[in-house]
């Protein structure tokens, strides 16, 4: 019985929804760990389309057990709302969702700070979702952070909030912003979301740890990726949190000894939103011509993405980071007439290859991508369901992303929908997913 971590390989937006969503039916129980309603995971169902920022994307078969791990920070009406929403899609969240007492809240006043640092005239904005997910993991880390089991006990909370918001008017003050925040009213909203959040909340760590015990699978949901994750990431242009394999952990309470795979994605190109570094990014008419054919365009923000191609080193790194098994390519189809397909293969800085992803911003954003160019396949591959079937350029194009990157690719995905996809007979990925 394994237990696997889905997660994103490169800035985000891989398309881990879709497949979180089809691979959920072989597992009882889907966790997320990290993040907050900044993630956008888009799953079609039919003609249905859901975007699910907070909730994960297991939600969508009935009887998969959903939980909301201690590492996500939660904003209580973008909870709220998303259960709304999927109640009137017909689906029931309420009798399967259950919520870490030990995840962060997220309160309006987050959203103001994160103003506050996006518009500093001294830093580069990180070019943040302003769903006040940095400034929430600020004040966890500053030990002042209030969690769901604190927001329940209004004891604890009203100390704890008073404490909070006195805070977050003197960092108003700082910047003479003003703060117009209804510190009272916002108490009450919250006071009264409490309740309703109530009965979903519970130790989640106890839960996910009962539930392997009793030979139940788990899957684990990473959200952003991994040049997103705060240690292993373009730092500072990252989100906050630990989306890389290592977060599944911490941000559940599971041990690493319970985990027997971990699964990255990729996209067969390479997106990104918001500011930082981008190696392989195409500004010219084949990038224009990927954001068209691909929909590149985020989820939550609805900002183009910026679109570039396959990186080899980078993928390296992360599967380096992550000890990936088995790699799913997504979007093969978005690549459909193309004559010509590059992949950088190597990073050059001042003349010389590079050995290792730098951690340094300037130099990472001098870095000149070292390209190949592979054919392009003559017939689209847009839907097919069969290995055999992809064009052989495809597959030659695949297997020479699994030659340069040196991860076997288990999976690939021609579109969006669920039997869209192909798990390669044989692979370890159909051995790890069964
Ligand atoms: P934050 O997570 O809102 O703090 O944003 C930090 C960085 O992460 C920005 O560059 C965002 O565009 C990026 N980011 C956050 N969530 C996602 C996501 O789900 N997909 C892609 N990029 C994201």
């Amino acid at each position: 019985m394994s237990n696997l971590i889905v997660l994103g390989s490169q800035w985000g937006d891989e398309g881990k929804g879709k497949i979180v969503d089809l691979f959920s039916e072989k597992f009882d129980v889907v966790a997320r760990y990290q993040g907050g309603h900044n993630a956008g995971h888009t799953v079609l169902v039919g003609n249905r389309k859901f975007v699910l920022k907070l909730i994960p994307s297991g939600v969508l078969h009935p009887g998969v057990r959903v939980v909301i791990g201690n590492g996500v920070v939660i904003d209580p009406q973008a909870l709220l709302d998303a259960i709304t929403m999927l109640d009137q899609a017909g689906i029931d969240v309420r009798g399967n969702i259950a919520i870490s007492n030990r995840a962060h809240v997220i309160f309006p006043f987050h959203r103001m700070v994160e103003k506050v640092s996006e518009g500093r005239a001294d830093r580069t904005a990180i070019g943040t979702t302003s769903r006040g997910i940095g400034p929430c993991y600020e004040d966890k880390i500053g030990r002042r952070g209030i969690r769901m089991a604190d927001l329940l006990n209004p004891a604890v909370f009203d100390t704890l909030y008073n404490f909070l918001a006195e805070d977050k008017a003197t960092t108003a003050k700082a910047f003479g912003i003003e703060n117009d925040l209804h510190i009272e009213e916002i108490r009450k909203d919250y006071m009264r979301m409490a309740e309703r959040i109530r009965p979903l909340v519970c130790d989640t760590a106890r839960l996910l740890n009962d539930a392997i015990r009793d030979g139940k699978r788990v899957m684990f949901e990473g959200a952003q990726g991994t040049m997103l994750d705060i240690d292993h990431g373009t730092y500072p242009f990252v989100t906050s949190s630990s989306a890389a394999a290592g977060g599944a952990c911490t941000g559940t309470g599971v041990a690493p000894t319970r985990i027997d795979g971990i699964l990255g994605v990729s996209k067969a190109y390479i997106t990104r939103v918001g500011s930082g570094p981008f190696p392989s990014e195409d500004l010219g008419e084949e990038g224009e011509r990927i954001r068209k054919a691909g929909n590149e365009f985020g989820s939550v923000t609805g900002r183009p993405r910026r679109c570039g191609w396959f990186d080899v080193p980078l993928l390296r790194y992360t599967a380096m980071v992550n000890g990936f098994d088995s790699l799913i390519v997504t979007k093969l189809d978005v690549l459909d007439g193309l004559k010509t397909i590059k992949v950088c293969t190597n990073y050059k800085a001042h003349g010389a290859v590079l050995d290792t992803m730098p951690p340094e911003n300037a130099l990472m954003e001098k870095i000149e991508p070292v390209y190949e160019e592979l054919p392009g396949w003559p017939t689209p591959t847009s839907g097919l369901t069969s290995y055999e079937e992809l064009p052989k350029e495809a597959r030659d194009y695949i297997a020479y992303l699994e030659e340069k990157t040196g991860v076997e690719i288990g999976c690939v995905s021609t579109g969006p929908e669920r039997n869209q996809t192909i798990v390669r007979k044989g692979s370890r990925m159909e051995k790890l997913i069964g």
